[in-house]
């Protein structure tokens, strides 16, 4: 099992839930955050803007995977995420120790979907 996250473009968590939900992902986890990257969010901020923090918005997307479906989970975000700017996002991926169900008590695999 793994957990893949993905911080990415506001504007394009639709189409990446749209993605993993046209692979067959059912359960996803989705927050707004505050991030940098190498640039420290500096040529993110709209020109002329004063600049309050050197982080800017992104959207986190956290999808508990099976191991085999990992190759395709990732390549479906780096697909309806990507656009060749800076800021596009960056994904990785942990290895999960286990998952639990909490209503029906199943554990591992059987937890994911
Ligand atoms: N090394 C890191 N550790 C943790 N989070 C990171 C790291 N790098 C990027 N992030 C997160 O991912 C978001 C998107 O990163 P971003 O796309 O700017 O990556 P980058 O490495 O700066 O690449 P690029 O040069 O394409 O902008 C950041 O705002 C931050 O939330
Ligand atoms: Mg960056």
């Amino acid at each position: 099992m793994q957990l893949v996250t993905a911080v990415i473009q506001p504007e394009k968590a639709g189409a990446v839930k749209q993605a993993l939900q046209d692979l067959g992902v059912r359960g996803m986890t989705i927050s707004q955050v505050a991030g940098m990257g190498r640039q420290a969010g500096h040529t993110e901020t709209y020109r002329g803007a004063k600049v309050q923090s050197d982080t800017v918005d992104k959207v986190r997307i956290e999808v508990l995977a099976h191991d085999e479906d990992l190759d395709g989970v990732i390549e479906a975000i780096v697909a309806a995420a990507h656009t060749g700017n800076i800021g596009d996002g960056k994904i990785w991926a942990v290895p999960v120790t286990q998952v639990v169900r909490v209503r029906t008590g199943e554990h591992g695999p059987d937890a994911i979907d």
